[in-house]
């Protein structure tokens, strides 16, 4: 099946941070990808901005590289390589200083969509911001796009907000968590609300409990210091787990519009009670024979910070009172799986007798790997024996049901920055719903600072601390396995 590709509206792409990791491993990989679509007007134009001293000769080069390095080896054609390296330019520019400012704006072309990637330390954000309107660069059409982290707690991410507010306009910032460019994520939305199946259970009397994992293998080895400032609740939970569990639990948004999705989200997570210290469990990574542990990672041997994290969460409403919401996810885990459970209550009297057995629902939905969607029903035993049941998966790969490789499956950022330029805010947090995220984090750190309390010692490449384990068996459930 070949997907219909609209080409958006002519655009100049400033990236600043243009020769950053994210730049080289997402943005500018993403970027050729959609080039190759057939999805950038001929005349679009991308300019990188950063501190070096290069030139757009080397600026290429370096996009090249970078294309060879991070795109699937059948997408890196030399012909198109070339081809899209024609759009790109180069400017050096200081974001605290004058120097580049003037050059970029004669870069700049009237008449067409103007948007500026800010890839760069959160602590540029407003000199940026300022700049580009000092300069009469940016114009009150033109759009700027934030990368996490949006702030570290309430009052960084309130000052950053009206760092941005004093130069941009709410509907002209576009804070990126590519959790929800993934493809899987957004087919949250249209299994829930596309289908009526769902719907009618989708809620505390039928739904026992849901679980969200995001579980990695790397460790932070390369990144340690930034890490050890943040820790999973921060890097991980507030944000892209935040969102996952936003999408799950919101109520139906009467449009899929930007505001009416993330109205919903909001309210969800205005409705997230606090959480005692029991229904938290922090863990860090040993080291195994060949591989530091977390705390030499991270160049801190007394580091109290969590590379594992597993919550227990409810939400006040009518819909989920009573159900919990358990959230986990590290780093240097079993698998790479990341995975949203839906895990049924039992049927309310099996007419086949106890012998036959109970089997609840489960639906699972898979963000990654092999994309797709797996629910558990309930069957007959084949075979003579009586009536006894058993599970089955009805199971779909979204990557064989679109008869695409999996490796085709467009990624977040891609999909994120093409909704930049056509001016689509649906899939990127506005400024409360980011405050409110942290409104409902910081508590939960404060207190675990405050008791002191020291992240309990996994095994690498294993599921986690024990107590993760417990904090489910102490009411009768049990993880869903950590598989890749
Ligand atoms: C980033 C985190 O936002 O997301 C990383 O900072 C994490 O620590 C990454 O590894 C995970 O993203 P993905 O798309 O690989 O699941």
């Amino acid at each position: 099946m070949v997907s219909r590709v609209i080409p958006v509206d002519d655009f100049d792409l400033v990236i600043f941070g243009g020769t950053g990791d994210l730049a080289r491993r997402k943005i500018l990989p993403g970027l050729y990808r959609r080039f190759c679509a057939g999805q950038m007007p001929e005349t679009a134009r991308i300019i990188g901005a950063a501190r070096s001293e290069h030139d757009t000769e080397e600026f290429r080069r370096i996009v090249r590289e970078a294309i060879l390095e991070f795109s699937s080896k059948h997408s890196c054609d030399e012909a198109l390589i070339g081809d899209f390296l024609k759009r790109l330019d180069y400017v050096q520019v200081d974001a605290r200083g004058e120097e580049g400012w003037n050059a970029l704006k004669e870069m700049m072309r009237e008449d067409v969509i103007k948007a500026y990637y800010f890839s760069v330390a959160p602590s540029l954000f407003g000199d940026i911001a300022e700049r580009l309107m000092s300069h009469g660069i940016a114009d009150d059409k033109a759009r700027i796009v934030v990368e996490k982290p949006f702030g570290r707690d309430l009052a960084s991410a309130k000052a950053l907000n009206r760092d941005l507010a004093k130069h941009f306009d709410e509907t002209q910032i576009y804070r990126i968590d590519h959790y929800l460019g993934k493809e899987t994520v957004q087919n949250l939305m249209a299994v829930r609300f596309g289908n009526i199946l769902f719907e009618p259970l989708w809620n505390s009397q039928y739904v026992d409990h849901i679980q969200i994992t995001v579980a990695e293998t790397v460790g932070v080895g390369g990144r340690g210091e930034y890490y050890d400032r943040s820790g999973a609740m921060r890097d991980m939970v507030q944000n892209h787990l935040m969102q996952l569990l936003c999408l799950i639990a919101m109520e139906p948004p009467s449009r899929f519009d930007p505001d009416a999705v993330r109205d919903e989200k909001l309210k969800v997570i205005r409705a997230l009670e606090p959480i005692d210290h029991h229904h938290i469990v922090r863990g860090q990574y040993e080291a195994t024979d060949t591989e530091p542990s977390y705390r030499e990672d991270a160049g801190d041997p007394r580091s109290r910070t969590e590379s594992f994290i597993a919550l227990r969460c409810m939400i006040s409403n009518w819909r989920w009172a009573g159900t919990p919401f358990f959230l986990r996810t590290g780093k240097k885990l079993k698998a790479r799986n990341s995975e949203i459970a839906v895990v049924f209550k039992d049927a309310p009297h099996s007419i086949f007798g106890e012998e036959a057995g109970r089997h609840a629902n489960l639906l699972s939905i898979r963000l990654q790997p092999n994309e797709g969607m797996t629910l558990k029903v309930t069957i007959k035993e084949p075979g003579p024996g009586g009536m006894r049941l058993i599970d089955v998966p009805l199971d779909m790969s979204f990557a064989e049901a679109l008869g695409e490789d999996a490796e085709e499956i467009t990624d977040a950022y891609e999909r994120l920055i093409m909704d930049v330029i056509r001016g689509n805010q649906t899939l990127f947090m506005r400024g409360d719903e980011v405050e409110a995220a942290w409104a409902w984090t910081d508590p939960l750190i404060e207190s675990w600072e405050a008791r002191g309390d020291v992240p309990k010692p996994y095994e690498a490449y294993s599921s986690g601390p024990e107590e993760a384990a417990i904090m489910l068996h102490r009411e009768g459930r049990r993880w869903r396995e950590i598989k890749g």
